[in-house]
């Protein structure tokens, strides 16, 4: 990508468009294109038709999306299903129109089989079953990997499918009923600690085992990859079964229990962890093998504890302490 191509990120007000927007900034490339939601409505054909025929943006990174932990997902898989295919289909499809030189799309690790081994490699998409819960969300972005590797084929477009593990950091979601499980984690203890009480109670055992990414690393990797030279871009685009589809990650996890025991020593909850093991556990572990994003050469900067400490930081500038909602993780995504 050269400093001064016009590069447009879909979705730039969330949790990844917000980190990719941040690193293109910092990496000085000044000609960035962006849209609000309320500016440009991406499931509506006729106007991303307009907006690319007016920008012509040279690159496109998609991370605009409908995101939501397991209960949104479950409570409304139509809208997660239909907003996530439009919102994918016409970006791509005027992306080729216009000619776009590079697209990165965003999915997420919930593309691959539920009960895959681990740590999950690329070539495990479609072997298996989804899980249930969030099938309608996973399977829009596995069509979306597809179309990047049928326009790649048909048209000849260069579409990267990238799949960050569980993502957190500036701009997250703390909202509990669609908050996925470390914002949740930080809103929880903050309300703990900020009410006096002396326990937060966590849904399950806390034995699963996820894998975690600060934003801005995320950000770096796909940056890094979008600006690669031509041959080794086209290298990742040949990834495993012919599809152009690599899994960002730092490679490393944790318990949900020693992720709990981080934030509460990041926010100063020194209350109990107490975990109701009446409530399911989901997947016991879910960590991406990162392999073949380590042999470019990128790994990750940011442990865990500095990013929580920054996300902390970050959840308290932006809302002063929310208040309310003592209950367990109810709506929290692992
Ligand atoms: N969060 C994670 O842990 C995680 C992990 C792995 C992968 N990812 C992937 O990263 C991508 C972005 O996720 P995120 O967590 O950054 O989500 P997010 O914080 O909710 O951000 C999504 C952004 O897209 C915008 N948007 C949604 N629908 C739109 C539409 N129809 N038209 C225009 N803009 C729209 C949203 O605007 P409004 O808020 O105004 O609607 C928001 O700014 C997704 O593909 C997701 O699968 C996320």
């Amino acid at each position: 990508m050269e400093l001064n191509a016009r590069i447009y990120v879909a979705g730039h007000r969330g949790l990844a468009g917000s980190a990719l927007a941040r690193r293109l900034a910092s990496g000085g490339f000044l000609n960035l294109l962006t849209r609000t939601h309320a500016e440009l409505e991406l499931t509506d054909q006729a106007a991303v038709r307009k907006f690319f025929e007016r920008e012509k943006p040279a690159y496109v990174f998609i991370a605009a999306a409908k995101v939501g932990g397991i209960l949104a997902n479950n409570s409304y898989p139509a809208e997660f299903i239909q907003s996530n295919l439009a919102v994918q289909t016409n970006v791509m499809h005027e992306a080729w129109r216009n000619g776009v030189r590079r697209l990165l799309f965003l999915g997420s690790s919930c593309i691959y089989p539920r009960d895959c081994p681990q740590p999950i490699k690329e070539e495990y998409l479609l072997t298996g079953p989804l899980e249930f819960t969030n099938r309608a969300y996973a399977v829009a972005k596995i069509a979306g990997v597809e179309m990047c590797s049928s326009y790649n084929r048909q048209y000849g477009t260069s579409y990267l499918a990238a799949m960050p593990t569980n993502l957190y950091g500036p701009n997250d979601n703390y909202d509990l009923e669609g908050a996925h499980v470390l914002p949740a984690l930080i809103r929880k203890m903050h309300e703990a600690k900020a009410g006096g009480l002396d326990r937060v109670v966590i849904w399950g055992t806390g034995s699963p085992r996820r894998e975690f990414l600060y934003s801005d690393d995320m950000a770096d990797a796909c940056v890094m990859m979008m600006s690669l030279p031509d041959d080794a871009f086209g290298e990742i685009l040949r990834g495993p079964n012919g599809l152009p589809l690599i899994n960002v990650g730092c490679g490393e996890d944790q318990t949900i229990a020693d992720l709990a025991r981080a934030v509460a020593s990041v926010v100063g909850f020194r209350g109990a962890l107490e975990f109701d093991t009446s409530k399911p556990d989901g997947t016991p572990r879910k960590l991406l093998d990162v392999s073949r994003l380590r042999k470019l050469g990128w790994s990750p900067r940011i442990d865990l504890e500095t990013g929580i400490a920054a996300a902390y930081k970050g959840f308290l500038a932006r809302e002063g302490g929310f208040s309310g909602h003592r209950g367990a993780l109810s709506g929290a995504k692992t």
